[in-house]
């Protein structure tokens, strides 16, 4: 008996279907009363139909049974247990509220790394995995491998760019790993400790306001700053999913009236903190590549390029002086 026989899978639908409301607690507790008798194939099916979507439910059926997706196939057929059905029943509550899926399974895959994350920090995105590609590249191509360069993720929330980089690059290299949010610098040092057996240098964690949370000696010695900062303006904030507005940290999404204003501030003031040859990589909106090409030149950047995604949108700033 698993999720491909009809029969099963089709009798338990049908006990399901008895009930007039799916998004209710009264289901849940249904679910949680009734499915002691049924697989994790047949939870598998209601998971999947009471969301509406495969993916999160496999997320959420295999983190409940502790298992990874390839031992998920292989408990199909096996009783699920009270406590796993609890686990089960909270997880899907708390989707069915809107919650994002990262939130609560407590952790989101980046790159190599498995990071915890929560409300306190922006989930890692996909196109953050190409910015932290682009100051790889840099940092590998950048002069001799003996040299150790300084480099700043400024607002580094979750850690992901600076842990990221720590764990991928094989040369020296001294990290600062900076953010205004305490609470996002909470979910980073937690990562930090959980993700130290794979890092080749630990970083060094400062609270404070873009280059200021960086100690004075650093003044014209940071080789690479890499930032995603903020970038959405007050305006934009109605356009964004709900799942991101009501969840994702406000002080993580918006940067102001322009949605420039954290861009403009590290630009402004990164000449003061760079090497001569020092090179600063924002994320950006795919709207804003002009206006910050144009805010990096002012602020003395000689060289600067919008590089895009996969998908041909500008993402990416690189700015050289
Ligand atoms: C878009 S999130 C990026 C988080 C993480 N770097 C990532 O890519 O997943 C922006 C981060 O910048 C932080 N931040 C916002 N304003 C800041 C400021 N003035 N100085 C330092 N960090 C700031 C926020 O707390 C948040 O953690």
């Amino acid at each position: 008996m698993n999720v491909v026989d009809g029969r099963t899978t089709t009798s338990f639908l049908e006990e399901v279907g008895k009930i007039n409301d799916p998004r209710t607690t009264e289901l849940l507790e249904q679910l949680d009363r009734e499915g002691k008798n049924y697989s994790w194939g047949e939870i598998f099916s209601l998971v999947h139909m009471l969301l509406g979507d495969r993916s999160s439910a496999r997320w959420i059926c295999e983190d409940a049974a502790g298992s990874t997706s390839a031992e998920f196939l292989t408990v199909l057929d096996r009783k699920i247990t009270n406590e796993e059905l609890g686990r089960v029943s909270s997880m899907v509550a708390r989707r069915l509220n809107g919650e994002p899926l990262q939130y609560i399974l407590g952790y989101w895959c980046f790159r190599t790394l498995k990071l915890k994350v929560d409300s306190r920090v922006l989930i890692p995105r996909p196109e953050t995995e190409q910015t932290v590609q682009v100051a790889i590249d840099v940092i590998n191509g950048w002069g001799s491998p003996a040299d150790e360069l300084v480099v700043a993720d400024l607002g580094t929330g979750s850690g992901a760019i600076a842990l990221s980089l720590a764990a991928e690059v094989h040369r020296s290299l001294e990290i600062w790993a900076t953010d205004n949010s305490a609470h996002a610098l909470d979910v980073a040092a937690d990562n930090l400790i959980a993700c130290s057996n794979e890092l080749v240098q630990l970083p060094i964690l400062s609270l404070g306001s873009w280059f200021e949370a960086l100690p004075p000696r650093l003044r014209g010695r940071v080789s690479i700053v890499v930032s995603n900062p903020p970038y959405i303006s007050h305006a934009e904030r109605i356009f964004l999913p709900r799942e991101v507005a009501e969840w994702e940290p406000e002080g993580a999404l918006i940067a102001g009236e322009s949605g420039l204003e954290g861009i403009t501030a590290i630009l402004s003031a990164a000449t003061q903190w760079t090497t001569d040859d020092g090179v600063v990589i924002i994320e950006l909106a795919p709207s804003q590549g002009e206006e910050a090409k144009a805010v990096a030149k002012d602020n003395g950047f000689v060289d600067v390029q919008i590089l895009s995604d996969l998908a041909g949108r500008e993402r990416v700033l690189v700015a050289r002086r």
